[in-house]
């Protein structure tokens, strides 16, 4: 299978590359030796997490010392909690006791909690590193390595602290994928199809016609899907680079309930990526109550997510509790709950929806789940 070249464009911000494919990552120093950020660099670490370091990061090292980097890694605790200023600071040391200076680079090798806090870490020591992606996750391949949001959480919520920081290249390979579990699996499935809804027909009609191929993650479906979301992306990301302009909340679609239900169940509960295609359910259920949809996009949406294992939430609340945990939600403004409403494909709009609509429609969702 022939491996992709996405060059995604910015304005302001130098061109990177994106490349998707298999077995990449044994050719990772030779790809950052062509990269003219990292061509020169005289030292790089590479930031990773336990899961991964087992996995992969020999590979990752055999090939930048091939290609004859001297890297060195940094591995911090899988899982949200390293998203953290205490396991940043950690990373920051190892960064000066390595003497990395603004020539170097840093490598995220992991999912979307490694490029968060590797792409954090790099932006901010000594003021600003280059900093490369190179995903494991089927998520942080579709939608957190590009872009340039990076973060870490505090105790008063997610991603308070952060930057945005474009990486020079992206290596995305997909054969690291093989071993991801389903739970994670799916969840990157949600945010993929959270794009094609948000692109357009030719994204989405094609996902539909390939929903089995990617659940059973058939490599060159795989890649395609991968190629289409960072196109997506990237093309949403140059429009509203620092998330300023409004195109950015499109990739909100779904979170709304989404960051309510994993609130309310309790976080890790459900994974983000289950409670995202929950959320896209209700936002359309919503939409349909309210501004109105396209004949048949509720039903299409469903069958979609149904193909890529994402059923419905067996789970509810009450509407109350729903509601005050969704004013928590960042995109609330004076009080009013903002929700990304979708039309049909490519067609959404951000509202501010009134309590009253949001608790009746909760309620009405919550029957038509028992009744279905
Ligand atoms: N910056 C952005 O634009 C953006 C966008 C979306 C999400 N995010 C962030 O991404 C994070 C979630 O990312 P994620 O879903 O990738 O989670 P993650 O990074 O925690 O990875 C999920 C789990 O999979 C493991 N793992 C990673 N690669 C693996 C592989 N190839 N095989 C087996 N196990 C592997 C990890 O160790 C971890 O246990 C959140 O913190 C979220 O806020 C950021």
């Amino acid at each position: 299978m022939q491996n992709l070249r996405i060059v995604v464009s910015i304005p302001g911000e130098e061109d990177y590359d994106v490349r998707a494919g298999t077995g990449l990552l044994s050719t990772l120093g030779d790809q950052l030796r062509r990269c003219p950020a990292t061509a020169k660099a005289p030292k790089l670490i590479v930031i990773t997490d336990q899961n991964v370091e087992r996995l992969y990061l020999d590979a990752a090292m055999a090939s930048l010392a091939d290609a004859g980097y001297e890297a060195s890694s940094v591995v911090v605790p899988a899982g949200e909690g390293a998203k953290a200023l205490e396991v940043a600071g950690e990373v920051w040391n190892a960064m000066a006791a390595l003497g990395l200076t603004r020539d170097c680079a840093a490598v995220a090798l992991g999912g979307g909690v490694v490029g968060d806090l590797a792409g954090f870490t790099a932006s901010t020591f000594m003021r600003g590193i280059t900093v490369v992606q190179a995903p494991t996750t089927l998520l942080s391949m579709v939608d957190s390595s590009v872009g340039g949001k990076t973060a870490v959480n505090l105790d008063a919520g997610k991603n308070l602290v952060g930057t945005f920081c474009q990486p020079a290249y992206v290596c995305a390979d997909v054969t690291t994928l093989s071993s991801l579990d389903e739970r994670e699996w799916t969840c990157g499935l949600a945010e993929a199809a959270k794009s094609a809804i948000m692109d357009s027909d030719d994204f989405f009609f094609w996902m539909v016609e390939h929903a089995d191929d990617l659940f059973a993650r058939e490599q060159a479906a795989v890649v395609e899907a991968v190629k289409c979301c960072v196109v997506f992306k990237a093309g949403v990301v140059a429009e509203d680079k620092t998330e300023s302009r409004g195109v950015r909340e499109c990739l909100n679609y779904g979170h709304t309930l989404a960051h309510a239900i994993e609130m309310l169940a309790g976080y890790g509960t459900f994974s983000h990526g289950a409670a995202v295609a929950e959320g896209m359910r209700f936002a359309a259920f919503l939409t349909e109550r309210t501004v109105g949809v396209e004949p048949g996009f509720a039903d299409a949406q469903a069958a979609l997510l149904d193909a890529l294992g994402l059923p419905y939430l067996p789970w509810e609340a009450a509407p109350e509790d729903i509601l005050a945990a969704m004013k928590h939600d960042k995109k609330t403004r004076g009080g009013d709950v903002r929700f990304v409403l979708v039309r049909d494909v490519a067609a959404w709009e951000v509202a501010a929806v009134p309590d009253a609509d949001i608790l009746s429609a909760l309620k009405a969702y919550f029957e038509m789940k028992c009744q279905g």
